[in-house]
């Protein structure tokens, strides 16, 4: 059995846990997230901000992880970090503190990618949720519509070419006037909206799509983004805010689907698992899992505190790359942009 500190300090979440286990069969010992708020007075990150802010919170954060376990870092087999994607001011506040924890009690360290993480994530939540299956993971920053054949073998399918699927959210989210991040607060209004009021076109979804063309599994959301702004300024935003967000909710969650539906029926999978933010969304959810019904496949959705960012899922992503025999040397480094580990691209 291993144990394994897993640090996450990507965006604005520095958030330590502990888990134990061999394999697939993993016991979460403890996850504590801090949220940075002070965020959302600016309507978004800001970079200098999070980096301070991850420096005094980070030893409290790891202290109360191992606390919350009954355990001291002596107890420890191995430190798992987030090393990319993200801001590097932010991710080498992770990297330096794990480093350094890892050399002064002789622990090995493994550097860990935040989307290889989210694709771990839901499988704590759900134990089933192994591969092989469909992933989406979409978040803030990245929308990626992936195969996954076994843990370490990421096909990416898709992908968005333009905006995030979470920054779509964010971006309609201050359109409407709505605080920071968008995203749940779209849900929450869109329930209210009238789905008929405003229908937005569902960009690459045509139905003469075929498998090898280049945008069957792509995906585009600055388009609906825009369309909704052009339908906002020529309304009266406070009677009509919540059928705007109903219909741009429904066209992102239409294309999601799509495009998920299409990876899963096309590789034969029976299971799919959604990562990141916006997995926190339950129209979402109900939406995939009754259309993947149709092909018998079975959709699995992280809890909240799993699908967004957390060092838990990087913890287990760790502990995998950690039993590979993987270790990195002690000049591991932090970057802002970096290809998932074992991914191949299919177009
Ligand atoms: O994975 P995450 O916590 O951070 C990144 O790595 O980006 O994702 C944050 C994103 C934000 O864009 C937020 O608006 C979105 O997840 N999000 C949601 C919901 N909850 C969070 N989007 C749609 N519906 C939600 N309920
Ligand atoms: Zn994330």
């Amino acid at each position: 059995m291993t144990r394994v500190l897993g640090i996450e300090t990507s965006c604005d979440e520095t958030s330590a846990a502990v888990l134990e286990g061999r394999a697939d069969d993993v016991t979460q010992r403890s996850l504590v997230i801090l949220s940075q708020d002070v965020h959302s007075i600016f309507g978004g990150v800001v970079p200098e901000i999070a980096s301070r802010a991850h420096l005094t919170a980070i030893v409290p954060v790891v202290e109360r992880a191992l606390h919350e376990a009954s355990m001291t870092t002596a107890d420890l087999d191995a430190i798992a970090v987030t090393h990319a994607p993200g801001l590097v001011g932010a991710l080498l506040v992770g990297v330096s503190y794990a480093k350094a924890l890892a050399f002064s009690r002789g622990l090995p360290v493994v550097g860990v990618h935040h989307m290889e993480g989210h694709i771990f994530g839901t499988s704590l939540d759900h134990p089933e949720a192994v591969p092989p299956f469909t992933a989406l993971l979409i978040s803030g920053g990245h929308t990626l519509l992936l195969d996954v054949e076994s843990w370490g073998h990421y096909r990416l399918l898709g992908g968005t070419r333009d905006d995030a699927a979470g920054e779509a959210f964010d971006k309609v989210g201050k359109l409407l006037g709505l605080p920071y991040p968008g995203g749940p607060h779209i849900e929450r209004i869109a329930r209210h909206g009238n789905p008929d009021r405003y229908r937005f076109a569902r960009p690459m979804t045509r139905r003469d799509q075929k498998p090898g063309d280049g945008d069957y599994f792509d995906m585009s959301f600055s388009g609906i983004k825009t369309a909704v702004r052009n339908a906002a300024q020529g309304c009266d935003l406070d009677a009509e805010r919540n059928d705007l967000a109903r219909g741009f909710q429904d066209a992102v969650i239409e294309t999601l689907t799509e495009k998920t539906f299409r990876a899963a029926r096309m590789f034969g999978r029976t299971r799919v698992v959604l990562g990141g933010g916006v997995a926190c969304n339950r129209t979402l959810a109900d939406t995939m899992r009754a259309k993947l019904a149709e092909i018998g496949a079975q959709l699995f959705a992280p809890s909240p505190r799993l699908a967004t960012d957390n060092a838990a899922m990087i913890a287990r992503a760790g502990l995998f790359r950690i039993e590979s025999g993987e270790r990195a040397p002690l000049h591991l480094n932090a970057y802002a942009s970096l290809p998932i580990p074992g991914m191949v691209g299919a177009h």
